[in-house]
């Protein structure tokens, strides 16, 4: 096979027509408002309120997610405290938890979605736990049923992690739904995104006077700062750039569909290649239950030898998987010696993405899936 004379990433940002973008900037000139709660920052709220199916009282904008989960779990009191999360996500979430001042505690996934399992996050749970940061990871539901029941049981807050998870629907409902909150990216390498951004939408509206403060600097007038807050604002450009792509999101997630298909399709009958199943088994989620994003195209080897040919080889063909996620966090530096999450351990060593995004025709999707098999010893 001849290699891809365009270079093929794991992804790449949608970019709205740019006639559109100098059009909606019209607007920023004339408001002569760039950041600061404006207005286009609170129109992009409405249509992100409408569109997740919440009120307005329940959700809040930042300048990413990391900022955004960060500030989340500062504003729900959790310093000092063990937050059980997983070793199976972005580096970002074990910061947010580190950076206020709790103690990340790592547990095991679910072998099947590679989500944070509840049952092994329970055994975890002391006196000292006081939240759980699940990770809907690819997009893929956690099991919400049953941080339910550990949330009650223990009394332990629920903020997922919701990065990858923008569009996904659970029983009728936006996943934002569920738990006590949850943070959305809004990175341009996210099927939705604002340039750079950040959402936290919370069951208790009472929140979000202190997260608005929170996210600038709580300063509540020039004589009066009421807490160690941060910058942590979304401007005008970003939610400018926000709006345009709400414009797009349902065809952008119908595309991904497409493209899922089609690997799918290609690896159906092979015998050490695998998709990632977004559901898990040992949960009471159906798969009637699940509107899914496809956000990522995560795919497991037999092994971690079989992995890291496909990874390597692909290169010289001009495609640019990656090895989301790997290595687990607990072998980076500021989280050594973590717990022995046995699941997540051969999921990092076998899991390889593969690349989805809107301009990346069916026919290329074909030609990555035909190169992976041969390169992995698949002939079927
Ligand atoms: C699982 C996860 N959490 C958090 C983040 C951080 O989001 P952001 O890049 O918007 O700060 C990302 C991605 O970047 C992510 O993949």
């Amino acid at each position: 096979m001849e290699p891809f004379e365009k270079t093929i990433l794991v992804t790449r940002p949608y970019f709205p027509p740019l006639e559109d973008f100098k059009k909606a900037c019209e607007k920023i000139w004339q408001n002569q408002y760039l950041t600061n709660n404006g207005p286009v920052l609170r129109e992009f709220q409405q249509r992100l309120a409408d569109y997740l199916r919440m009120d307005v009282k329940n959700l809040d904008l930042f300048n990413n997610g990391t900022l955004a989960l960060e500030v989340g779990l500062y504003a729900l009191d959790l310093s000092g405290y063990d937050v059980i999360t997983t070793p199976f996500t972005f580096v970002a979430t074990a910061h947010a938890i580190k950076r206020i001042g709790a103690n990340p505690v790592f547990a095991d996934i679910d072998p099947e979605n590679l989500c944070l399992d509840p049952a092994a996050c329970e055994k975890l749970i002391t006196p000292r736990t006081k939240a759980i940061v699940p990770v809907h990871v690819y997009g893929h539901p956690c099991d919400v049923d049953g941080f339910a029941r550990l949330s009650e049981k223990y009394g332990v807050k629920i903020i997922y992690d919701a990065a990858h998870a923008f569009g996904v629907k659970l029983r009728d409902r936006s996943i934002a739904a569920y738990g006590d909150m949850s943070m959305f990216s809004f990175h341009p390498t996210k099927l939705f995104h604002s340039c750079e951004g950040g959402l936290l939408t919370f069951a208790d509206s009472s929140l979000q006077a202190k997260l608005e403060q929170l996210r600038n600097f709580a300063i509540l007038s020039e004589t009066k700062c009421i807490d160690v807050g941060t910058n942590a604002k979304m401007n005008e450009l970003q939610a400018t750039m926000g709006n345009l792509c709400m414009n797009a999101v349902d065809r952008l997630i119908a595309y991904r569909r497409s493209i899922h298909e089609t690997y799918e399709k290609a690896f159906a009958r092979c015998e050490n290649i695998r998709m990632v199943n977004p559901i898990s088994g040992n949960t009471n989620i159906t798969p009637d239950d699940f509107s899914r994003n496809d956000a990522y195209c995560p795919v497991l080897f037999k092994d971690f030898e079989t992995r890291e040919k496909v990874y390597k080889e692909l290169k010289k063909y001009n495609v640019f998987a990656r090895r989301y996620f790997y290595p687990l966090l607990t072998d980076f530096t500021p989280y050594l010696g973590g717990n022995e999450t046995p699941v997540a351990k051969d999921a990092a060593a076998r899991v390889l993405t593969l690349p989805t995004y809107d301009n990346l025709s069916l026919h290329d999707v074909e030609k990555i899936a035909s190169i992976v098999k041969e390169i992995a010893g698949e002939s079927k």
